[in-house]
């Protein structure tokens, strides 16, 4: 808890004069309705404002509806304490960048903080102070729509997704205060939901919350993240907006979080749904008692935590400490300084680098899957463009787009005509996402026809994945697939992209059928250009898959780091784990992707081979360019520890990195290794680094084949009884 002491004299003195509905008040974050992010609630927050029952606002912004939400607070209620402004600024605010499942596959650190950092100062000029990002939920389940929000199916790429976001949002600016406070969500195993239906149990173990679905939140924490939201789910059955042994225990005590916990939308007074709360009293007890300082949009604080308090079972030094955390929180944020900090500073100069930078992160997420016959980059002079995702301004800025605006997206249409100036672009809408349209596929055909190539859009509009959009059937809709299938027939070379923001299932004839394949994802605001400067081989893409692509819907959960079970898949052993009706690996494996430049490894090396506990290595490898093109490579380093008190994963990510090389050049690439990076949670679910054999794996993916192996040996440190 905050104590007293860290609390201003400032924050002290206004609080001495509150009156308990106003202490409330400061605990309760209403929606204003911009954007519907939740069902509506009965409130009308500027009558509420001027009575000083709330604290902050959601789901607006705009400098003049924020300065004037503002100044009703400042200048006309009883204490002129100031608001604090949220919204889900998830990928860009105005230059909207892909959606962070497909960002996620830059693997580039960097580039994810400096697409925060520019999120920040959209946001930030347009009265935005809480963003609530980064969403680090681990997820294999492609049924789960909001898997789009998060950075794919490992932890430690959710560590390093939410080290640089929080970084980004949280710079500060040139008067030292953060210019975007960062809320990392949904804590935690959302991703878990039972059959990927949202806000359903997560039921998972004490090892699996531990080594899968906290550290990305740990990482947020030793970042400094401002902010944390318990997920809407219940974990083996204690609802996460009341578990008080993860929050007030694990997050506060252990950890040292001292941020802000805001909970969930209407999450505090739907503990009542989950059945742990009789009526909004207990729910607002249990959630601040869990250690929950803001309620979103619920009845619960408001009117429970009055009743509450009168029933003894909260205390008023308990409201105390939320309101401080609160006031105290605007005060970091400059706003008792000045309440309008931010709001219509004029940021126009750097618009043309901000949409530059969407645009980059747009190149370095697109993921070339194939490329038969190097059919990329394009030499065709007449090019046949077709299908509806080709112009989807609305719907390729994906879920979660923020203030981001259709009307200023370059469409895919209109980048290939820019980014192939020299050739014709034809383009035939060919049908609607999940209809067909009277003559389209005619047109379309006719138009592959006469053309020397073809570029396929295909995929999902924005809305079919996200929150709320758990699907049994994550496929391409029927009617794009009869689109496909004639345009396949007329027998020219085809460039598949799709445009989607989950692995869907694909056909088999879909993906053989394309010369080559590439996952556009909702690409942003950019994703037109970005897409020409790569099949026009101005980019040379660089983007590895950061989840697994499953075959078959019945294959999900697939995820590189299961564990090797008693009779690990054996393609010629019917009596191993795997599926009579589906091959047991996914179609594309994690860290799948090409370029146009090819890499080749030299063998692996140890500085030292054998390690004590306490001691460090490096693991170094030699990368070269033996293409003719400048390239990128991507490579990974997997741990895998083959006898352990406990079953461990098949890999363990332990770190990844890229590599610019001209062609013909030859780098090292090295990776800094301590012992204790492989110890690992033993049955008691205590930290143990065991002696004996380690494997490291360093390739360009997670499969197989794209792996070289080396062994570490730690060779001390006591075999614990
Ligand atoms: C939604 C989402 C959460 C979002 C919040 C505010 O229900 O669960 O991710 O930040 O409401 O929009």
């Amino acid at each position: 808890m905050m104590s007293r002491a860290e609390v201003s004299a400032r924050v002290r003195a206004v609080m001495a004069r509150m009156t308990l509905a106003e202490k409330i008040g400061q605990l309760s974050m209403l929606a204003d309705g911009l954007v519907e992010t939740g069902p509506p609630g009965p409130h009308n927050p500027f009558t509420m404002i001027l009575e000083g029952r709330v604290g902050s606002l959601l789901n607006v912004w705009g400098r003049d509806l924020i300065r004037e939400a503002q100044r009703k607070a400042v200048e006309e209620s009883r204490l002129g304490v100031p608001l604090f402004f949220g919204l889900d600024v998830v990928h860009g605010h105005r230059s909207i960048h892909p959606v962070p499942l497909g960002e996620a596959c830059a693997f580039d650190r960097e580039l994810w903080e400096q697409t925060a950092r520019d999120s920040a100062i959209e946001a930030f000029s347009d009265g935005i102070h809480m963003t609530f990002a980064p969403m680090i939920d681990v997820a294999r389940d492609i049924r789960w729509g909001r898997i789009v929000e998060c950075a794919g199916e490992d932890p430690y790429v959710n560590a390093e997704f939410a080290r640089a976001r929080v970084r980004g949002y949280q710079a500060a600016d040139a008067e030292g205060f953060m210019r975007l406070a960062a809320c990392a969500k949904h804590f935690c195993a959302y991703g878990a939901v039972l059959a990927g239906r949202d806000y359903a149990e997560a039921d998972v173990s004490e090892r699996t919350l531990h080594e899968v679905y906290l550290p990305p939140f740990k990482a947020a924490v030793e970042e400094s993240v401002a902010a944390i939201m318990p997920a809407f789910v219940d974990v083996a059955g204690v609802a996460m907006t009341a578990h008080e042994k993860l929050m007030r225990g694990l997050l506060r005590t252990q950890w040292g979080f001292d941020g802000l916990i805001v909970s969930d939308y209407n999450a505090v007074s739907e503990l009542m749904n989950h059945g742990v709360a009789a009526d909004l009293a207990e729910a607002a007890a249990l959630a601040l008692h869990a250690g929950v300082d803001i309620d979103m949009m619920s009845e619960a604080f408001p009117q429970g935590l009055p009743v509450a308090l009168e029933r003894g079972a909260v205390s008023l030094e308990q409201i105390d400490d939320a309101v401080a955390r609160v006031l105290a929180f605007k005060e970091r944020m400059g706003l008792f300084d000045d309440p309008y900090r931010g709001i219509g500073v004029d940021i126009s100069a750097g618009r043309a680098a901000r949409r530059a930078l969407s645009r980059e992160a747009a190149r370095r997420s697109i993921v070339l899957l194939r490329n038969e016959d190097a059919m990329l980059p394009l030499r065709a002079k007449s090019i046949a463009l077709i299908g509806p995702l080709a112009d989807a301004p609305e719907d390729q800025l994906g879920a979660w787009a923020s203030a981001g605006a259709g009307a200023e997206s370059i469409t895919i249409v209109e980048g290939l005509r820019r980014g192939f100036a020299g050739a014709h672009v034809s383009f035939a809408r060919g049908c609607a996402f999940t209809a067909p349209i009277d003559g389209g596929v005619d047109d379309a055909v006719m138009g592959a026809r006469d053309a020397d190539a073809v570029v396929l859009c295909i995929g999902e509009d924005r809305l079919s994945t996200g929150e709320a959009a758990s699907r049994t059937k994550p496929e391409i809709p029927a009617a794009q697939l009869d689109l496909a299938r004639a345009v396949y027939a007329a027998g020219k070379p085809v460039v598949l992209v799709l445009c989607v923001s989950r692995p869907l299932v694909l056909p088999d004839w879909l993906v053989d059928g394309a010369r080559a394949l590439l996952i556009g994802w909702h690409a942003g605001s950019e994703m037109g250009p970005a897409l020409a400067d790569i099949l026009s081989g101005a980019f040379n893409p660089s983007a590895r898959l950061c989840v697994s692509w499953p075959t078959t819907t019945g294959q999900t959960p697939v995820f590189f780091g299961m564990r090797p079970t008693g009779r690990p898949h054996d393609p010629n052993n019917g009596w191993s784990t795997g599926f009579l009706d589906a091959p047991y690996a996914p179609r594309f494996s994690f860290g799948e992707g090409i370029g146009y430049a090819h890499f080749t490894r030299g063998s692996l090396r140890l500085d030292e081979a054998t390690i004590n506990r306490h001691a460090v290595t490096t693991l170094r490898v030699d990368v070269t360019n033996v293409s003719e093109v400048p390239g990128v490579e991507t490579l990974f380093l997997f741990a895998r520890d083959p006898v352990a008190q406990v079953t461990r994963p098949l890999l363990e990510l332990k770190d990844f990195t890229k590599v610019a090389l001209a062609p013909g050049e030859t780098t090292q690439v090295s990776f800094s290794l301590r012992a204790s990076d492989f110890s690992y949670l033993d049955s008691e679910l205590q930290p143990r680094l065991d002696n004996g054999v380690i494997r490291l794996f360093v390739g360009a993916s997670a499969r197989a084949s794209d792996l070289d192996c080396i062994e570490l040996t730690i060779a001390d440190g006591p075999r614990e009884a």
